[in-house]
């Protein structure tokens, strides 16, 4: 089938994302663990163009070592055009670009966000025509947090992390996020967490199947109040990712001693999150991490999902 395709090229911006709560509770018979976590969209994008071909193809730009990310069919957002294709009946192809700014393996989401925005860039190139439904059933067989990058914002996830629901947050929340040239392996933290449960012994409770974000959590954000959920940030992992890599810890101390209101490691890390209590003092926490030679971005969030840009 050859839809109402267009000539032009589509352009998607989709964000990278922070978890500013992550409960884990106990590990289904699959391996994965279940969660209760709630993701915020922020302002580091990942900006994928689509032009027209007959063909499958991708190139990936602003990486500083290309052999990061692979450009066969074990990228997420050629997966994802190719699991479209299908699902629409379309037998033509895509020359994808994918610009990238979200960290590679820094738990950020960016490979998600490529794969969402390659959905929603060839659903407009190839005039699929998917209703948002239909893309986040698709976004949900490429991976856990593909559906988040595609509705942005803020969202609570639960089962394994795929089910999502819309949080109200109110106004904007300004993060210090400090990535690492080296990533961390998702797999890896999930399992020094299940060691360092194992050894905190026999009589500890297993960890519950299923879980929930506590409501204070909810709470804070709905008061847009950035001292209320500073006191809320939590991350069930951080424990395991520090003990992996102990400058995480020395990271979040600068950033508290700079004036960050909390910090946390950011889902399997390790990338860390300091909430600030307003620009001003990012910029401040900003210049006062540079001086011990990091390179801290300053974000804000929450911000929309998987966007056509022009
Ligand atoms: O979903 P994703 O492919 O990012 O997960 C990578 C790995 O992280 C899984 O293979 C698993 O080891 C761990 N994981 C987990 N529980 C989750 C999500 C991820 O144990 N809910």
């Amino acid at each position: 089938m050859s839809l109402g395709s267009s000539s032009e090229s589509v352009h998607v911006r989709a964000p990278g994302k922070i978890n500013v709560y992550l409960g884990v509770g106990g590990r289904h018979d699959d391996g994965y663990h279940a969660l209760a976590t709630v993701f915020q969209a922020v302002s580091l994008y990942e900006d994928v163009i689509a032009r027209p071909s007959a063909g499958f193809s991708i190139v990936v730009k602003g990486l500083e070592d290309p052999s990061t990310v692979p450009l066969d069919d074990r990228n997420l957002a050629m997966r994802a055009a190719k699991l479209l294709a299908a699902a629409a009946g379309y037998d033509g192809g895509v020359a994808l670009e994918v610009r990238k700014s979200v960290p590679v393996a820094g738990g950020m989401g960016g490979g998600s966000a490529d794969a969402a925005a390659a959905l929603v860039a060839c659903d407009a190139l190839w005039g699929t025509g998917f209703s948002q439904a239909r893309l986040h059933d698709l976004a949900a067989r490429l991976g856990a947090d593909v559906p988040f990058a595609l509705h942005g914002g803020t969202a609570v996830g639960t089962g394994r992390g795929d089910q999502l629901n819309p949080a109200l947050a109110r106004g904007r929340f300004d993060w210090v996020l400090v990535t690492s040239e080296q990533g961390l392996s998702t797999p890896t933290v999930y399992g020094r967490l299940d060691a360092l449960r194992e050894e905190e012994g026999a009589l500890a409770d297993d960890p519950p199947l299923s879980l929930d974000v506590p409501i204070p959590v909810l709470q804070a954000l709905r008061s847009g109040d950035a001292e209320s959920l500073a006191e809320s940030l939590h991350n069930d992992l951080q424990a395991a990712a520090v003990h992996e890599r102990p400058d995480l810890e020395e990271t979040i101390v600068h950033g508290l001693r700079a004036g960050a209101l909390h910090g946390i490691v950011s889902g399997s890390g390790p990338t860390v999150a300091l909430l600030c209590a307003d620009p001003e003092g990012a910029q401040q926490v900003q210049s006062a991490l540079r001086e011990t030679g990091l390179d801290p971005l300053h974000v804000h969030g929450p911000v929309p999902g998987a966007r056509i840009l022009g």
